[in-house]
C-alpha cells in the first residue's frame, strides 16, 4: 500500500486565475475526498466583479490573441506540456484527492494532458489554412483564394468532474492554439487540478486576459453562457444542462459533449478462448475504470448468443477480480464515485432494474460513495441502467441472435458516442462503421478507447461538435476567405 498522501488542505487556500492573475474570491470552497470525505484542498468562489474582470479582459485581448505568431502560441503550449510532465506526481495526487479516481488512472490522465498540450503546440505550428484555385471558371482567371480559419472569439469552457485535468486541457489547449482567449469554469467538486493548470499557464508569455480559471457554483454559470462577449461555449456534462445551454443561446457556437450508454459488441467470429478472455478483461476493466465515470465507459454488453454462456462467467470472474478500495493505493482498480449522492443514484437505478426482473450476477451493497463493480443480466431495455447513462460501475449484459441484431440494439438508444466491436472481420468492421449511429467505432476493443488527437464526440443525445485537439480548433474558428486578383498560379 502506498503511504497515505498528504493533501493540500493544511496549507493556504489556492488562488484562482482572473485574466492571468492569481486572486482570491469570496466564501471559501472546501474540496473533499470522495473516498472518506476528508478535506483535501481549499479555494474560493469568484465574485461577480472578478467574473466581469475576466470576461472584459478576454474580450479586450481577443484581437491581440488572434494576431499572436504561431511560435508564441506553440511555445506557451509546449511550456504547459513540459511543466505538467515535470509536476506529474503532484498533479496525479491532486486528481486522486479531489476526484477519487485510483492513482494509476490519475497518472494516466496526467500523461494524456501532457500529450494534449504537446499535440496542440504541434497543431498551432501547422494551422495554416489552404490555397484554393479559382481559375476553374474563365471569369476567375488570375484569381486565387486563401482560406484561413480565424477564432470566432473568446471561449467559455465548462468542464466536468470526471477528468478534472485532461477535459480542462481539451478546452484550453485548442483555444490557445488558435489564439482565442478562454475562460474555464471547472466542476465545483474538482477545481484543484484546473487551478494547478492555471498556475502553469501563468508562467507562459501569453498576454494577460488570455485565460481565466473561475471556480463558480453551477447556478452562476448561466450569466457566462449568455454573455455575448463569449461567442463560443464548449460544455462537457449532463444532457439536460447541455440541452438548456443550446436552447438559451441558439446564436452562439456551442459544442456539447454529453455522454452516453456505450456498448461493446461481441460478434459471432470473436470466438476463440483467447478472444473471449481478452474481451472479458477489457470490458471488466473499462466498465469500471474511474468507477464507471467516463462517458465512454462500457455500459451495455451485447454478446452473440453462440458465445453468451461461455463469455458471461468469464466476465463475472474478471469483474470480481478487480480490487476496490482507497484510490491512493497502488493496488486499487476501482475507487469511489465522486460523491455519496452519485453512488446512491447508481444504487437506486440498479434496484429499479432488479425490481423489473434483472439478475445481479455480481455486485453488492453501496458503502458511502463506493459502489461495487456490478454485472446485471435480464435487464429490460427501458430500465435506466440500460437506457440512460449510468455513470457508475455497472455492466448490463444481453445475448443477441446475430451481429446485425447487436448493431440494432446499439442504435436503440437516445445516445451515440462510441461503440466497441469485437470482430476480426474487416467486412463486419465496415458494416459497423456504416450502420452504428455513434461518433466513433472501436474495432477489436472497448468503446472507451480515446486518443486525444482524434475527433471525439457524439450524435443524438451525446451532443454536437467534436473535441480532440484539431477538431476543437476547427470548432473554435470559422473560415475566412481572402480572394486575390491578378495572380497566376
Ligand atoms: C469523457 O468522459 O467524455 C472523456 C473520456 C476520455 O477522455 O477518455
Amino acid at each position: 500500500m502506498r503511504p497515505r498522501v498528504v493533501y493540500a488542505a493544511d496549507v493556504e487556500p489556492r488562488a484562482f486565475w482572473v485574466a492571468g492573475r492569481a486572486v482570491h474570491g469570496e466564501d471559501e470552497l472546501t474540496v473533499t475526498h470522495p473516498y472518506d470525505g476528508r478535506a483535501v484542498g481549499r479555494t474560493s468562489w469568484a465574485t461577480p466583479d472578478q467574473v466581469e474582470t475576466a470576461v472584459a479582459a478576454a474580450a479586450r485581448v481577443a484581437a491581440e490573441a488572434t494576431a499572436l505568431p504561431a511560435h508564441v502560441r506553440a511555445a506557451a503550449l509546449d511550456h504547459v506540456s513540459r511543466q505538467l510532465a515535470a509536476r506529474a506526481a503532484e498533479a496525479a495526487d491532486l486528481i486522486t484527492a479531489e476526484n477519487g479516481k485510483p492513482i494509476s488512472w490519475a497518472r494516466a490522465e496526467v500523461g494524456r494532458a501532457v500529450s494534449t498540450f504537446r499535440w496542440a503546440a504541434e497543431e498551432a505550428r501547422r494551422f495554416s489554412g489552404e490555397l484554393q484555385r479559382l481559375d476553374t471558371d474563365p471569369a476567375a482567371t488570375g484569381r486565387i483564394a486563401l482560406v484561413r480559419r480565424v477564432p470566432r472569439g473568446p471561449v467559455l469552457g465548462i468542464a466536468p468532474f470526471n477528468f478534472p485535468l485532461n477535459l480542462v486541457a481539451h478546452k484550453v489547449a485548442p483555444a490557445l492554439a488558435v489564439g482565442a482567449p478562454i475562460i474555464v469554469k471547472p466542476a465545483p467538486a474538482t477545481p484543484l487540478s484546473a487551478l494547478l493548470l492555471g498556475e502553469i499557464l501563468a508562467g507562459t508569455e501569453l498576454p494577460a486576459g488570455m485565460f481565466s480559471v473561475l471556480p463558480l457554483p453551477n447556478d452562476r454559470a448561466a450569466d457566462l453562457v449568455t454573455d455575448p462577449r463569449l461567442p463560443v461555449v464548449s460544455f462537457t456534462g449532463s444532457g439536460p444542462v447541455g440541452a438548456q445551454i443550446r436552447r438559451r443561446v441558439p446564436e452562439k457556437h456551442v459544442t456539447l459533449e454529453l455522454g452516453g450508454n456505450a456498448a461493446a459488441v461481441i460478434c459471432a467470429d470473436w470466438a476463440s478462448d483467447e478472444d473471449l478472455a481478452f474481451a472479458a478483461r477489457r470490458i471488466a476493466t473499462f466498465g469500471n475504470y474511474q468507477a464507471g465515470q467516463s462517458c465512454i465507459a462500457v455500459q451495455r454488453v451485447l454478446v452473440h448468443e453462440r458465445h453468451h454462456d461461455v463469455f458471461l462467467p468469464r466476465l463475472v470472474a474478471a469483474v470480481r477480480s478487480l480490487r476496490t478500495g482507497d484510490p491512493a493505493a497502488e493496488s486499487t482498480d476501482v475507487g469511489p464515485l465522486v460523491s455519496v449522492e452519485a453512488a446512491q443514484r447508481v444504487e437506486a437505478w440498479v434496484d429499479e432494474a432488479v425490481a423489473a426482473g434483472a439478475t445481479v450476477e455480481t455486485g453488492g451493497r453501496r458503502d458511502g460513495a463506493s459502489y461495487p463493480p456490478t454485472v446485471l443480466t435480464g435487464v429490460p431495455s427501458s430500465a435506466k441502467v440500460c437506457a440512460e447513462e449510468v455513470f457508475g460501475p455497472v455492466l448490463v449484459v444481453a445475448s443477441v441472435e446475430s451481429d446485425d441484431a447487436a448493431f440494432a440494439a446499439v442504435n436503440d438508444s437516445a445516445y451515440g458516442l462510441q461503440a466497441g466491436v469485437f470482430t476480426h472481420r474487416l467486412d463486419v468492421a465496415f458494416v459497423a462503421a456504416r450502420v452504428l449511429e455513434v461518433g466513433g467505432v472501436i474495432v477489436g476493443d472497448v468503446p472507451s478507447y480515446r486518443a486525444d488527437q482524434m475527433p471525439y464526440g457524439g450524435v443524438k443525445g451525446s451532443g454536437v461538435g467534436r473535441e480532440g485537439v484539431r477538431s476543437a480548433m476547427d470548432d473554435y474558428t470559422e473560415p475566412r476567405v481572402l480572394v486575390l486578383t491578378g495572380v497566376q498560379l
